[in-house]
């Protein structure tokens, strides 16, 4: 049963992702294609607590599917994690005439979803964040764009390690979860992925291993690290005093968050907006849209953000045979 559903919010919160854009646009498009007029709200929840928002038309998300960003802003709000700042929030919607809200971020932008639902302001999150570790959902937007970025970077590195016969050690995002790690460190060819989330024998697993390769041939090497692993340079000092290479850190950091996004991120993202926007129009309230096995769903935001995502294995296990 369709619910009467004249008017909605689109906010972005937590950290950037390229496609949060293509997200907005896609809300704006579908809710006007139904009638639904949408605001955009600036600077994720402060602009809720705030009630700086803007309205937002048909036209005016043109173009904006190829821009890395958020038009948006974006913030992480601490006041959200506060009664009164919740509760402020939520009379603005009410104010605002908010029949629903769709909150892009991760899984702390989830929980101020889920927190406004049960104060009668239906909210759905979608995944936005370039760490890909919404455990419901096998993707989130912004990680391929996030990854061809690094592996970009990483491809010119490769062309001076080369030229040098050095060994270049990446550090990439990812304080917590090593999903954007992996994937680069498979993506490039690396001869080590060190991965929050996976004990290393640094001897037998990356100074064995380049001694190894060196003696079959092999001129440079790339060690890419994940970011809640520790510092970079640490890991390159440990492998200069162990093997005599010479090597060089480089801390891609925010270069990864930026950028025009990929098709991938583009489509995931105009998919994931429409469904949300569908679901607000059923009723739907206090959920989290995900993508599985290439389908669009969505879960109960309490019940999604339950569920655990590993590493893939198989992909490790493949990353570590083939760096020979
Ligand atoms: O969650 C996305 C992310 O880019 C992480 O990979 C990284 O650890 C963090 O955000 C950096 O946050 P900030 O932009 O606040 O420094």
């Amino acid at each position: 049963m369709e619910k009467q559903i004249r008017r909605i919010g689109i906010l972005t919160s937590g950290g950037d992702a390229p496609g949060m854009n293509a997200v907005v646009r896609s809300v704006v498009r579908t809710a006007s294609a139904y009638g639904i007029t949408c605001v955009g709200i600036r600077r994720g929840y402060s602009g809720l607590i705030k009630g700086d928002v803007v309205d937002l038309g048909a036209r005016s998300v043109d173009g904006i599917i190829a821009r890395g960003g958020t038009m948006l802003y974006t913030a992480r709000c601490l006041e959200m994690l506060t009664e009164e700042g919740l509760h402020q929030a939520a009379d603005n919607a009410h104010y605002m005439g908010l029949d629903g809200l769709v909150v892009c971020g991760g899984d702390g932008s989830f929980r101020g979803a889920q927190a406004l639902s049960r104060l009668g302001v239906p909210a759905i999150g979608i995944p936005g964040t370039i760490d890909n570790d919404i455990v419901c959902s096998d993707y989130t937007i912004g990680f391929d764009t996030a990854c061809n970025t690094a592996i970009d970077a990483i491809d010119h590195l490769r062309d001076t390690m080369q030229s040098h016969e050095r060994c270049s050690v990446v550090e990439v995002m990812g304080r917590r979860a090593g999903h954007l790690a992996l994937e680069v460190g498979v993506g490039c060819g690396a001869t080590a992925i060190l991965l929050p989330e996976r004990e290393i024998d640094f001897d037998s697993m990356i100074v064995d291993k380049m001694k190894a390769n060196r003696i079959r041939g092999r001129k440079h090497h790339i060690i890419i690290v994940a970011e809640g692993v520790g510092h970079a340079q640490d890991v390159a000092d440990r492998i200069h005093a162990a093997t005599g290479i010479d090597t060089r850190v480089t801390v891609l950091g925010h270069i990864q968050r930026g950028g025009s996004p990929t098709v991938r991120d583009r489509v995931m993202a105009t998919r994931m907006g429409y469904h949300a926007v569908r679901i607000l129009m059923e009723g739907a309230s206090n959920r989290v849209v995900c993508s599985h096995n290439n389908e669009i769903m969505d879960y109960d935001i309490e019940e999604g953000l339950a569920m655990t995502k590993d590493l893939s294995q198989e992909l490790y296990e493949v990353s570590q045979t083939v760096a020979i």
